[in-house]
């Protein structure tokens, strides 16, 4: 079967998805009562919702099979990873179909010359870099949930991760993409070249657009050399200011071994090591704690020359304490700091997370606003503040004690926070996208003009509106 299968014509839902069974295999095509529970959600903490089926096939050929047949019914498809996304990209509204990816799992090939991987989309994230590490690379996007979600979700909501600083966001570490559209075309582009300046960079199109002009079946990944050797440091700071200085110190004294920069402002820092309890390399009380992280190519002399850059900024002044990892159980204990925030919900109970973007002059002026802004709006709201400063994405946790997370003020949080948001000319989200969670705030950080440009294209791939329409614009 290939792109060219025979346009279903129009029909009722039930005969389509039948017909569609008959075409994929029982396999490919739950219905009713064997959807599975999993399908009815995402991680965006909204209630489930059940399609009316899940069609799961095993190539691109498949994919657009499936979009025929839909379309032939009138049927909306929400496209489906690991379903970890925050913002509702993945979640289906009553009536449609889901299209899972998680059959399509595996590595076709890795280019050793080229330092490539061709891997097909549903393939979890943990996967792909376990498999980059045996053949001797490294695949640098990391994020918390890498052992649930898939990479073709990473790509489709362009994900970023603690190491965006050193190799940019999910966006720059891919070459080549197959996408089934709309309309059920298959477009194969499994470039591997760095350089292609042949015409308009398609891919872009599809990175990022959660799911919403096409969907990605297969990928060509960007390889980097395996880090020899990772150098972490935990830094209390007086304030801001020596935070900002921290970051030029830290692009120009380590250049491009830098791979992390994470600050944790002092609410935070309190409430993971009081409230969580995580255990601290240094004590409390100061303004600002940042991790820095480098990875090198030899230990022997990438870790002095760490230690080095460390002592000279103690020895200046720039630094109120550091704690020098000594031990990977060290780095480890580090990190705990910066991934508590994962176990909010056990310590904390309910809460709202935030995603925004700020210039990095503007962060702590708009943290500082935010908690009073808050405080001030809805009583009892607490909120914390962390994030890669680097990459000037700020995340904030609020909530309100004894609530639950549909009692939770989230419209009077949202007001705050993205009204800001627009005031400092920031972004409503850094890394976790758009979705439905954050349609209404768009606005907040896109222009009209821009806004209707993303209407354009999407009306120009998807002109019956049938690929999870209302999603994002
Ligand atoms: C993080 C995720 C939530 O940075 O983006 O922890
Ligand atoms: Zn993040």
């Amino acid at each position: 079967m290939n792109s060219n299968t025979p346009a279903f014509t129009t029909e009722e839902p039930l005969a389509a998805l039948a017909r569609l069974r008959e075409l994929l295999g029982p396999a490919a095509v739950l219905i009713g009562a064997d959807v599975p529970a999993r399908n009815c959600n995402d991680w965006s903490t909204q209630p489930p919702q059940t399609p009316i089926a899940v069609v799961r096939p095993v190539d691109a050929a498949g994919v657009s099979a499936a979009f025929k047949a839909c379309r032939a019914a009138g049927l909306s498809v929400v496209p489906q990873g690991g379903l970890t996304g925050l913002c509702g990209g993945a979640r289906p509204e009553p009536g449609w179909v889901a299209l899972s990816l998680e059959r399509m799992v595996g590595v076709e090939e890795i280019d050793g010359a080229s330092s490539t991987m061709t891997v097909w989309a549903g393939t979890p994230l943990e996967a792909v870099q376990r498999a980059a590490s045996e053949a001797g690379f490294y695949f640098a996007l990391d994020l918390g949930a890498r052992g649930s979600c898939a990479i073709g979700g990473n790509l489709s909501t362009n994900a970023g991760g603690n190491r965006v600083i050193r190799y940019g966001m999910a966006r720059e570490l891919v070459l080549g993409l197959e996408v089934v559209l709309p309309d059920g075309t298959i477009v194969t582009s499994l470039n591997k070249m760095i350089k292609n300046n042949a015409g308009y960079d398609l891919k872009h199109l599809f990175i990022g657009s959660e799911g919403t002009l096409g969907v990605i079946t297969r990928i060509v990944l960007r390889l980097h050399p395996q880090p020899q050797c990772t150098l972490s440091a935990l830094c209390a700071l007086p304030d801001y200011a020596a935070v900002v200085r921290l970051l030029g110190a830290a692009r120009s004294g380590l250049g491009p071994l830098l791979s992390a920069f994470e600050v944790m402002w002092p609410d935070y820092w309190d409430v993971v090591t009081k409230r969580v309890g995580v255990r601290a390399p240094v004590a409390d009380g100061y303004g600002f704690y940042v991790l820095v992280e480098a990875q090198g190519t030899d230990d022997t002399v990438d870790g002095p020359r760490f230690q080095r850059w460390l002592e000279n900024l103690l020895d200046e002044g720039a630094l109120a304490d550091a704690a020098l990892a000594q031990s990977v159980a060290d780095t480890q204990s580090f990190w705990a700091l910066r991934d508590a925030c994962a176990e909010f919900f056990p310590t904390l109970g309910p809460h709202i997370s935030y995603d925004v973007g700020l210039a990095v002059k503007s962060m702590n002026a708009y943290a500082v606003a935010c908690k009073a802004a808050l405080a001030a709006a809805i009583p009892g709201c607490e909120s914390v503040y962390y994030g890669h400063v680097g990459d000037g994405n700020l995340h904030l946790v609020a909530w309100v004690d004894g609530l639950s997370v549909a009692q939770q003020p989230k419209e009077a949080m949202d007001e705050v926070i993205y009204g800001l948001v627009r005031e400092f000319n920031g972004t409503v989200s850094a890394e976790h996208g758009i979705g439905t969670v954050k349609k209404k705030w768009l606005g907040h950080a896109r222009s009209p003009e821009e806004i209707a440009l993303m209407k354009t294209i999407k009306r120009a791939l998807d002109p019956q509106g049938l690929l999870n329409p209302g999603k994002v614009v």
